[in-house]
């Protein structure tokens, strides 16, 4: 990629120019560019998809793209480009050049046929201008180890001595094994999940690092995993632990990173496996779903306190048609959407959208609208994470046709909240 963006050069990097990169990009973070953490993160950089402006042969602004997919509702991946290393250096914000930078990258996502675009947004005023909208929430828990048992006796919950952890079907893995272990099983149990994100090779090598800079002040990251009655793989639990000795009690707190499991079974396993083991005082996980079942899984909900809600995954319609035809619907009927797109209008048009049997046809059309709101929106609403009725209710579309919202919202419903684990 090669341009111009206030009259400085823009270009994607050299492989040589990686260090530079890495240091603007953590320079524009206020963070100390440390040589671990630039070694393990430089496999998740596909070069050609990297983005900087320069000025006297400097990067003072940075992207880079990954090339990803998202499940959406019906189980369809639909190819996303992920953006990613979004940094200016000081002396050089607010002279357009992010602006440009995404005009850029938004522009090559659709010669690359990518559909929608999604980020993790380090704050949530930046990228609503550019069309992007929360897609998917997350919930933070906190669950005192005390009140921590499950209702059900599963197989491996039949125990009740809750000090003698003899359940064996859960097992640690060793750092070196989790990297050809792990990705697998990711992908043949958590790929269902309306919102989740395909994670490469180079994803997963930056996450298994468990990088010093990434603990958050907790000790390292183990990953367990959960083994069937015939001794299949079916779920794992990755944690890390923050060790507290206080007036000579231990005090440690549990969070849970990610839990991917195969049935109930295995979760209550995984779970049980954290509520057992010693000197815990406290669980928490940080990025869960908003619907999470654990609260129904307990027998003292109320001990499950909701610590944060915090937006995950954001996404960016730029092919309108295709991304809403990519998923399935809930009831027939039909919807007429206007959606304005101000920043490049890419998305941007009147679209008659036609479902039958769960599945859509979506053509441009002259008809008057139904529901009138802008491709931040559209982009919320399309995995089915908040109700057309409640973005109406925020003033954040128009209802032109009564009662058109709650036709929408019986389209787009989904049975399970979209959730997103995979932060890039
Ligand atoms: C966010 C950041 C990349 C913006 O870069 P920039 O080159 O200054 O952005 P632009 O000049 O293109 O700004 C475009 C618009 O966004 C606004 N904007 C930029 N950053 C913003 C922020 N953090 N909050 C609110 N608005 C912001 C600008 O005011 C400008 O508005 P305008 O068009 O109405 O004038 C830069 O501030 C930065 O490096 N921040 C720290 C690192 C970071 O948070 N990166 C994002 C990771 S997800």
């Amino acid at each position: 990629m090669h341009t111009r963006i206030d009259n400085l050069e823009a270009r994607s990097i050299e492989v040589s120019e990686y260090e530079a990169f890495y240091r603007t990009t953590c320079t524009a973070f206020g963070e100390e560019p440390k040589p671990t953490a630039m070694e393990a993160e430089k496999p998740s950089v596909e070069f050609d998809r990297t983005l900087a402006v320069f000025d006297h042969g400097l990067p003072v602004a940075t992207t880079a793209m990954l090339t990803m997919d998202v499940v959406v509702p019906g189980g369809h991946r639909l190819p996303l480009g992920g953006l990613s290393w979004v940094g200016t250096m000081p002396g050089y914000t607010r002279r357009g050049l992010l602006t440009g930078l995404v005009q850029a990258q938004l522009q090559d996502m659709l010669q690359r046929e990518e559909p929608v675009g999604g980020l993790w947004a380090s704050e949530s005023t930046i990228y609503g201008r550019f069309g992007f909208g929360v897609a998917t929430w997350s919930i933070g828990l906190t669950l005192p180890r005390a009140h921590a048992r499950l209702r059900l006796n599963t197989d491996s919950n039949t125990d009740s001595n809750p000090h003698s952890n003899a359940d064996r079907s859960v097992g640690l893995l060793t750092t070196e094994s989790a990297l050809d272990i792990l990705p697998p099983l990711y992908d043949r149990l958590a790929r269902g999940d309306v919102g989740s994100l395909g994670r490469n090779e180079g994803w997963w090598r930056v996450h298994l690092a468990d990088i010093e800079e990434h603990r958050d002040g907790g000790g390292p990251l183990y990953h367990a995993v959960h083994r069937d009655a015939q001794g299949n793989l079916d779920g794992y639990v990755s944690y890390r632990i923050t060790v507290k000795w206080e007036k000579g009690y231990p005090g440690n707190s549990l969070d849970v990173v990610q839990l991917v499991a195969g049935s109930l079974d295995t979760a209550c396993a995984l779970w049980r496996h954290c509520f057992d083991l010693s000197l815990i005082e406290t669980i928490t996980a940080s990025s869960r779903p908003v619907d999470e079942p654990l609260r129904w899984m307990i027998h003292d909900a109320r001990r499950l306190q909701i610590t944060r809600l915090s937006d995950a995954l954001w996404l960016r319609i730029l092919d309108t048609v295709r991304c809403l035809e990519a998923r399935s619907y809930a009831t027939s009927g039909r919807l007429v959407l206007e959606v304005a797109d101000s920043f490049g209008g890419f998305a941007r048009g009147r679209y008659l959208l036609e479902a039958d049997s769960g599945r859509a046809q979506v053509s441009r059309t002259r008809r008057s609208p139904d529901l009138r709101l802008d491709v931040a929106t559209l982009s919320s609403a399309y995995l089915g994470g908040v109700s057309f009725s409640a973005l109406a209710a925020a003033g954040r579309l128009e209802e032109v046709t009564s009662g058109a919202a709650t036709r929408a919202d019986a389209l787009f419903a989904v049975p399970r909240a979209p959730y997103c684990s995979t932060d890039f």
